[in-house]
């Protein structure tokens, strides 16, 4: 088992790309089939033991400590009407582990998010996991990430290959394989220019860091309206100690954007024993139907 035990899941962003739906929720409370987003990072977080969670919250984000916390409420109203699976399932959500809170006040980005972190995490390695970015149940990825930590004592990033025209959404990071077959950071940089990007490689929503981010965030000036990003406090922290990469290709859902938050509603939706197959056969129907007419 891992020595890392804690982990910051950022969820005080203002969530601009889904609007209007994020215009009074918070993006990391939507339902992906049954579930708000932010559950599955949690639980995630949990099946890979870390067990000491922080939550960034801010303006509008109230929703998510109601989540986590008990309903006594709702759970008398289960007992009084002997719904005890529904009961179970919101149990199991209060039962979670402890969650912590911090507020970050104004949403300055995401670098700014991690530092309010700061106080709580004081001098350990942490686990950062963004609140929108979903992975599929069986991703090993965090676990891997975990594993390369424990071997070297670095910084670790998530990193996926992307088509080049999309690059200039995320994080990019330039890497070196080296001789035992991971990947070492070289450079990265922050919403390239497609035909200015050193790599395809985008940064995702993972992240493992040694407590140095934080002087490097703290070192780092603002950018672009004004935000803290977290991409240029990575690049510092890259020139004083090696930052290696996991790279992988599969299983991971960002629920802020509108066709991906699509795409991982039906794929986990199909995935599920419960519902899979009936849904299955709706979607047969609906897509026969489409194409047939078009
Ligand atoms: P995003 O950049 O995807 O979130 O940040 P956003 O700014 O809310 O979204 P858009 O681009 O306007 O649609 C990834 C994660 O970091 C958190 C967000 O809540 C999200 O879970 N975040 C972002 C913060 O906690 N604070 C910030 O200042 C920015």
């Amino acid at each position: 088992m891992s020595k890392v035990t804690r982990v910051v899941i950022p969820a005080a962003g203002l969530g601009t790309r889904f609007l209007p739906a994020t215009k009074a929720q918070p993006k990391e409370m939507l339902p992906v089939v049954d579930k708000p987003a932010i559950q599955y990072v949690i639980e995630e977080a949990i099946r890979n033991d870390l067990n000491n969670i922080l939550v960034v919250t801010g303006r509008g984000k109230r929703s998510i400590e109601d989540h986590f916390d008990q309903s006594f409420e709702l759970e008398q109203l289960l007992i009084e009407s002997g719904r005890d699976a529904d009961l179970e399932l919101v149990r199991a959500i209060s039962k979670l582990g402890t969650i912590h809170y911090i507020r970050q006040g104004r949403p300055l980005g995401l670098g700014h998010a991690v530092l309010a972190a700061k106080a709580h995490v004081g001098s350990e390695p942490f686990v950062t996991m963004l609140a929108d970015d979903i992975m599929a149940e069986n991703s090993d990825l965090l676990s891997n990430m975990l594993a390369l930590h424990d071997t070297t004592g670095c910084s670790v990033l998530s990193l996926m290959e992307v088509p080049r025209e999309q690059i200039r959404l995320y994080g990019c990071a330039e890497v070196v394989q080296k001789g035992d077959g991971t990947v070492q950071v070289v450079s990265v940089v922050e919403k390239p220019e497609p035909s200015e990007a050193p790599s395809t490689l985008a940064i995702t929503g993972r992240y493992l860091f040694t407590p140095e981010i934080f002087g490097a965030i703290e070192a780092t000036p603002s950018g672009k309206n004004g935000e803290f990003q977290l991409t240029d406090a990575i690049a510092r922290l890259s020139q004083t100690q090696p930052v290696l990469g996991v790279i992988f290709d599969r299983g991971r859902y960002d629920i802020g954007d509108k066709l991906e938050y699509l795409r991982a509603v039906v794929e986990i939706a199909l995935g599920r024993e419960d519902i899979g197959p009936a849904f299955a056969a709706e979607l047969r129907g609906i897509l026969a139907r489409e194409f047939q007419t078009s």
